[in-house]
């Protein structure tokens, strides 16, 4: 008796939304929502691209290099293709065992040690910074407090020649090339275009500063650790990766204590608590919205099967909302405890280098604000910016009121 065929499995469903409307950019939720109720992976026509945004899916879509690599790019343009709008990155885009050994010169660079160091200086910009703002009182979160703390802070560990106005309009350029090659795109490669010259002059040795980490990249290509020629590339994934996503999880972090008083009450009782908001604060409102993969080959995946070479986007906003993971999903609850769970700063082998660096800017940062400030006061409607893969506000108006 010969054996049945096997049975094919069904493709993903058709999930007719366009993530990158600005609607959805503005407001992802009930996006969000569809992505993970509709299937466990589903295709998105538009991008001709699948879409995962349960949790479980996530962690294994970014994690199981074999069958999902980073090589395609982590954007939804294939790298390997021509017409890619977005030029490779020497540390996030390959996989291990190649991506094991330049994680591994990078870590020796960024070492818990290094980073420990620059506790001193980061909190003595918190506080100083924090001075100025209570004083003042109504003021711009975003401008006045997350921009300013780490344009200041991370420039300076990074040790690099270039205007710190610049950084902005570069992570949002980085950000918008994950997606699509829209309007967003557009608007910031015209951004950029007078700064070009100069951005790219600053990730060359001649712009590296004497003791930031930049310096030492480069002295680590000298000592063979990094391929040669590839030290100013890795400066620039720094560039591209460490400011925009933490100017915006330290902004949503603040919008959600001054709406809701009693978490920022226990931060004010407890400065310490202020670890566990910003942990809240970018899983509710995940800065790096999404990541992409791309398909080995045929793949199966929680019952469907996924065709090879094709982009799968991993929805990590999506995922740390999911119903199935977290309970009260949306609730802002600062005693979560979601460290090392919620999948914001990534999953798997490329899990974010900087991860130490953006909670010690955090942490300084609130906790300065919640050892003077006893009240943090809406003032009016916060303002999200169109930037393709980033969640980021470009305004938050709010009234510090001072502690007795
Ligand atoms: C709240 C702030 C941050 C968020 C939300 C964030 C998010 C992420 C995510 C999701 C990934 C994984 C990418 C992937 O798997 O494809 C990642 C990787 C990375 N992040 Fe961050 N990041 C943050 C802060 C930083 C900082 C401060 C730095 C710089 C010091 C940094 C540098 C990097 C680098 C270089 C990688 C690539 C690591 C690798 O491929 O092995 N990030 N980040």
């Amino acid at each position: 008796m010969s054996a049945a065929p096997a049975k094919r499995l069904p493709e993903p469903p058709v999930l007719d939304m366009d993530p990158f409307s600005d609607d959805n950019i503005r407001d992802p939720y009930r996006f969000h929502t569809a992505l993970r109720e509709t299937a466990p992976v589903v295709y998105i026509e538009k991008y001709a691209m699948y879409a995962v945004g349960r949790y479980d899916e996530v962690k294994t879509v970014m994690s199981d290099y074999h069958r999902f690599t980073s090589e395609g790019g982590i954007g939804m343009s294939d790298i390997r293709k021509p017409g890619a709008w977005r030029t490779p990155s020497p540390i996030t885009e390959v996989d291990p065992p190649r991506h094991t050994a330049v994680r591994g010169a990078l870590t020796k660079v960024l070492s818990p040690i290094v980073i420990r160091k620059w506790r001193e200086h980061f909190s003595a910009e918190a506080e100083a910074l924090a001075d100025r703002v209570v004083a003042r009182g109504e003021v711009d979160g975003v401008k006045e407090l997350a921009e300013a703390f780490v344009l200041k802070v991370f420039p300076d560990v990074l040790g690099v020649d270039m205007p710190r106005e610049n950084f902005i309009a570069i992570g949002d350029m980085n950000f918008n090339q994950i997606g699509p090659n829209n309007e967003n795109l557009r608007h910031s490669l015209e951004k950029v275009e007078p700064i070009l010259e100069q951005y790219q002059k600053g990730f060359q040795r001649e712009s590296m500063l004497p003791g930031g980490f930049g310096e030492k990249i480069y002295a680590a290509e000298d000592a063979g650790d990094f391929a040669p020629g590839t030290a100013g590339l890795q400066v620039r994934s720094f560039l591209r990766a460490g400011v925009d996503t933490t100017i915006a999880g330290i902004g949503h972090t603040l919008n959600l204590l001054a709406r809701n008083p009693d978490q920022w009450a226990r931060c004010v009782a407890d400065p310490s608590k202020v670890r566990g908001a910003f942990e809240e604060g970018i899983r509710l409102h995940s800065p790096s919205q999404v990541m992409f993969r791309t398909t080995t080959g045929e793949q199966e995946l929680s019952g469907f099967m996924l065709a090879g070479d094709i982009k799968v986007g991993n929805f990590m906003g999506a995922a740390n909302r999911d119903p199935r993971k977290f309970d009260d999903p949306d609730s802002f609850d600062i005693e979560r405890d979601a460290a090392g769970v919620h999948l914001a700063l990534g999953t798997g082998p490329h899990i974010c280098i900087g991860q130490m660096i953006a909670r010690l800017e955090a942490e300084c940062i609130l906790g300065a604000l919640a050892r003077r400030v006893e009240r943090i006061e809406p003032t009016g409607e916060p303002e999200y910016r169109l930037v393709n893969t980033l969640r980021t506000l470009d305004r938050l108006p709010i009234r510090l009121v001072r502690r007795n």
